[in-house]
């Protein structure tokens, strides 16, 4: 069947939307999304698919380049999904994301008075991440050039991370940006000795292929831990990378591996072995020592962790008789930052091994007033004997991107905290709950980190005091 040919249209960018692309309209009016324009471009742009009367656009041509656009650190920029904002510059995607919490709490939340603090930016804007997955796929992805000026070409596969949009292809990486430099150098290492050993890459599609994915996770001090996941066991084989991969790089100090025979690639549910080295790596943040295990949660940009959770104990009203509540506690790192202040503070967290850690943290750094409870929050919240502990006079809640379930906001509600500082990774799931307890709760700060340069992410603390 013949394609239809599709339009090409001048479009001008005005803004970004909420998931990091740029909104724009043609000269009659109509929207338009696209990837890599930012603000401020004219472009001509391809229209690919109408969808609730908005265009997705493809850009072919600049005609008249933003101030705003930088140039990309990246040679992969355009093609990868890793970071979409390179050629945005760094002032304005802070500008854009304080805009974004603005618009959340004003729609969403339905606030009046919007009492928001310049966003605290990041410092480096490169090389920030202490953890990244790269996956193995049988499908390469290949760029519009690629396609257009080979003719057939060996299906070899690749190693790296995801084009925007699609998780069965991957981007061949020889040099990624997000993390320290050794990233590069891990990741280069396996993919030769995969392809020099006819190692077999995984088939999404297919569930075929040897090598699934794998988790580099670094310190700041220089400790590196990784996780390969094969997708069977071939013993001799998951060895002789394993010890190849030991034998090269001496500040893996820390190296694991899973069989995930599974259809998807989740680690929560899958028995993870220590292959060599410790079993955790730690990681240092004013005067506290986290021992960090594969499957823990820790944030992601240890320098910017520090900026947040000193925020955090800035924002929170604690006095010495307190008893606060850290609610989706992780290993306990809000938990110990603020044991220091308060009579007592208790950690829930819903992963075995995030609690695990969590005592041992407490442990080794000498605090003795926190309590660690595995659970979910909302079981546990309504649970008769957890609720026979004496009650917050401070939350802190730090949800994963859903936020929270209404009836964890119900629970908090009754338990009635005079403060509650609201950590969240999506002002809009964020600004839902804060409606939820306006007749309860006023919100009195809003302070924006900048956890993720170069992506749409952000980070916001709230802080709601009861009314
Ligand atoms: C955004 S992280 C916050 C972790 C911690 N506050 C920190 O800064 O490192 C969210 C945490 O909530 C946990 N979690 C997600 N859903 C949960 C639930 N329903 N109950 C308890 N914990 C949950 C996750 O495992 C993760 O550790």
């Amino acid at each position: 069947m013949p394609r239809r040919r599709q339009r090409v249209e001048q479009v001008t960018f005005s803004g970004m939307a909420h998931k990091g692309q740029a909104i724009g309209r043609t000269e009659e009016g109509m929207v338009v999304f696209a990837q890599g324009a930012v603000p401020g471009d004219k472009a001509m742009v391809r229209l690919l698919r109408k969808r609730k009367g908005t265009w997705q656009g493809h850009v072919e041509e600049l005609l008249f380049p933003s101030p705003h656009r930088t140039e990309p650190a990246c040679q992969h920029f355009g093609v990868c999904g890793g970071c979409k904002w390179q050629n945005y510059a760094y002032l304005q995607q802070l500008k854009e994301k304080e805009q974004s919490v603005h618009d959340s709490m004003q729609r969403i939340a339905g606030l009046d008075s919007i009492p928001l603090l310049p966003i605290l930016g990041a410092d480096p804007v490169y090389q920030y991440r202490n953890k990244l997955e790269y996956s193995f796929s049988a499908k390469r992805w290949r760029t519009r050039e690629e396609i257009e000026t080979s003719g057939t070409f060996s299906e070899e596969g690749a190693l790296g991370l995801h084009p925007p949009g699609n998780f069965q292809k991957v981007v061949e990486l020889e040099t990624c940006w997000l993390q320290q430099e050794l990233t590069n150098d891990i990741r280069n290492f396996v993919g030769d000795f995969a392809r020099k050993n006819a190692y077999s890459f995984f088939d999404p599609l297919q569930h075929t292929g040897f090598l699934r994915n794998m988790i580099l996770r670094n310190t700041l001090a220089g400790e590196w831990m990784v996780v390969l996941s094969f997708a069977y066991e071939d013993e001799a084989r998951r060895i002789a990378l394993l010890d190849a991969l030991a034998d090269r790089f001496e500040d893996i100090v820390s190296l694991h591996y899973v069989i995930n025979e599974k259809k998807n690639d989740t680690l929560f549910d899958q028995e993870i072995i220590c292959y060599q080295g410790a079993p955790t790596i730690v990681e240092s943040l004013d005067n506290l020592h986290f021992q960090i295990r594969p499957k823990s949660f820790f944030q992601t940009n240890t320098r910017q962790a520090k900026v947040l959770y000193d925020q955090v104990r800035f924002l929170t009203d604690i006095q010495q008789e307190d008893v606060v509540y850290d609610l989706y506690c992780g290993l306990g790192s809000i938990t110990l930052y603020l044991a220091r202040d308060c009579h007592q503070i208790v950690g829930i967290e819903e992963v075995e091994d995030a609690i695990k850690d969590a005592h041992i943290n407490a442990a080794n750094n000498g605090v003795a007033n926190a309590r660690f409870f595995c659970g979910d929050v909302r079981n546990l919240l309504g649970d008769e004997d957890f609720l026979k502990l004496p009650k917050p006079d401070i939350v802190i809640t730090d949800p994963p991107r859903a936020g929270m379930h209404e009836e964890v906001v119900e629970q908090l509600i009754g338990l009635a905290p005079r403060q509650i500082v609201y950590v969240s990774c999506n002002p809009a799931t964020q600004a839902r709950d804060i409606k939820l307890m306006s007749g309860h709760y006023r919100v009195e700060q809003l302070q924006p980190v900048d956890m993720f340069p170069h992506t749409a992410h952000i980070e916001n603390i709230a802080s709601l005091r009861r009314i």
